[in-house]
């Protein structure tokens, strides 16, 4: 198995990133947040991991953990990981569930064995990382067949694009991918894409406006 790494790949400032998240993990898990933005993307993995009756799944960007530990307790899985590159995010996660493997190490350099699990997950994450490293990575760890399921957040609005053009660049921490280039990066990893669509969310989309898109491992 690699030994666990935070080599985050080329996207720039990615600790200072997951540094920041780890200042804010305790008002991360307030429920008003949580049902307004992060559930959403959540439930619809859930519902893609019960559709596929993945075993072994892997959450990646866990952060407090919330979708890891509902992965355990509502799926039953044989093993659930849950990989963060942020220490007080990770504290938070496993402070919540024990049934969980939780790791800390990059997206980038998942401390996983080749073909482990049978699902990789990541919801409001895959904008901070290296997308094609990360993408090999998932693609690595992830059995034949295995399911990809990604959300992650599209600004669609016309006066974003000059911001989302800007943010291709690695110095940029964060690059939200169009629902295309989104596609392209998963089938340039050797994903067959199955499906995108829209996350519906309990406030007007366009303040969050994120995209699911679901894959196999060709
Ligand atoms: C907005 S939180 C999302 C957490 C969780 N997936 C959820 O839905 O609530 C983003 C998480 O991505 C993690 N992260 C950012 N870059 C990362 C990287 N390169 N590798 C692993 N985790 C990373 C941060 O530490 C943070 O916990």
């Amino acid at each position: 198995m690699p030994s666990t790494s935070l080599t985050t790949g080329n996207r720039a400032l990615n600790q200072l990133v997951t540094g920041f998240f780890g200042n804010v993990a305790r008002a991360y898990d307030t429920a008003a947040l949580q049902q307004a933005v992060y559930k959403p993307p959540q439930d619809q993995v859930v519902k893609e991991l019960r559709a596929a009756k993945s075993r072994r799944i892997a959450d990646i960007g866990c952060g407090t953990g919330i979708l890891t530990t509902r992965i355990a307790r509502e799926l039953r899985p044989e093993v659930v990981y849950g990989v963060d590159a942020s220490t007080g995010m990770l504290a938070q996660a496993r402070a919540r569930s024990s049934e969980v493997r939780w790791e800390h190490s990059a997206a980038e350099h998942l401390p996983l064995d080749d073909g482990e699990v049978d699902a990789v997950v990541s919801t409001s994450a895959f904008h901070f990382f290296d997308h094609p490293v990360a993408l090999r990575e998932f693609q690595r760890v992830l059995a034949p067949g295995g399911l990809v399921a990604i959300a992650t957040m599209h600004p669609s609005a016309p006066t974003a694009r000059p911001i989302q053009r800007l943010t291709r660049s690695p110095l940029f921490p964060a690059h939200a991918p169009s629902p295309r280039e989104t596609r392209k990066l998963l089938e340039d990893a050797g994903f067959r894409v199955l499906d995108q669509r829209k996350i519906d969310r309990p406030i007007p989309s366009w303040l969050v406006p994120d995209v699911i898109t679901v894959g196999r491992r060709t």
